[in-house]
């Protein structure tokens, strides 16, 4: 796997990169077909915070690996306000575009590996979704989540999700990404001092090792949602929805 630096610089800040393919925009089929399943796994484990006792309309929200802000947008949706919202990415491409996207919501630019700054407050909900991902070394983790450990409040909700794998470890050497074991992710929450609260699996590897969401390219949504129930595969992706270690639920 490349370092996450050169990725960042190569993939996402660079504006004539193809490394993300347009068939992932919103607009088309796959890109809505996930931004739908990802936008039930947030509002699902929002409502779970909630029932939980987050109170979502004075709540201090962080969104780590924001990219270009989509999600802290929903979550000021969720709010009702773009106020407590904050965001930070490595990219300034995307740092850039998610300021233009989202004019009253807060972006800082960080490396989540060297220190996430704090906006001077703490977080009752951090969100880290397919950052983790690209990071390559155990250390590089560690220090990650040690970092969002200490942003958040001693109540505080982390929602991670990323992309699964039989092993973070083993990747080829030009992989931009690689995903996680349900073992090796739930270890890396815990090590930012949270209990799991749930897990889940998102989307599903199906028939010859493809991807569900790509699948929703040539066949109905419905299709792709009995195939992920039915079909005997790996999960596509790993959501874990931990809590600050000490408080109840
Ligand atoms: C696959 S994108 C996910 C973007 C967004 N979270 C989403 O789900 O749409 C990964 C993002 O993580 C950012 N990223 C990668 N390594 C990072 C690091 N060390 N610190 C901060 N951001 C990082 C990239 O710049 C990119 O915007």
């Amino acid at each position: 796997m490349k370092n996450y630096q050169d990725v960042v610089r190569d993939r996402y800040d660079n504006p004539e990169s193809k490394a993300v393919p347009d068939i992932w925009a919103l607009l088309g089929r796959i890109g809505h077909y996930s931004e739908g399943k990802i936008r039930d796994l947030l509002w699902r484990s929002v409502n779970i915070a909630r029932s939980g006792g987050l109170d979502l309309g004075k709540a201090t929200i962080l969104d780590i690996g924001c990219g270009s802000g989509f999600w802290t947008r929903v979550m000021a949706e969720y709010k009702g306000s773009p106020e407590d919202i904050y965001g930070v990415d490595l990219s300034s491409l995307r740092i850039a575009q998610a300021k233009k996207m989202n004019g009253f919501i807060s972006y800082e630019l960080c490396d989540i590996v060297e220190g996430i700054p704090s906006f001077g407050v703490t977080f009752d909900m951090v969100l880290l979704f397919d950052v983790l991902m690209h990071l390559r070394s155990q250390g590089q983790i560690d220090k990650a989540m040690a970092n969002i450990g200490r942003l958040l409040n001693k109540d505080g909700w982390l929602l991670v999700y990323d992309a699964w794998a039989p092993d973070h470890f083993t990747s080829s050497s030009g992989s931009d990404w690689q995903g996680f074991s349900e073992r090796q992710l739930l270890d890396a929450v815990k090590s930012a001092g949270m209990r799991i609260v749930t897990k889940e699996n998102v989307f599903k590897y199906l028939w010859k090792n493809r991807h569900s969401a790509l699948v929703a390219h040539s066949r109905p949504r419905m299709f792709v949602e009995i195939a992920e129930r039915l079909y005997p595969g790996n999960p596509g992706n790993i959501a874990v929805l931990a809590r600050k270690s000490g408080s109840g639920v």
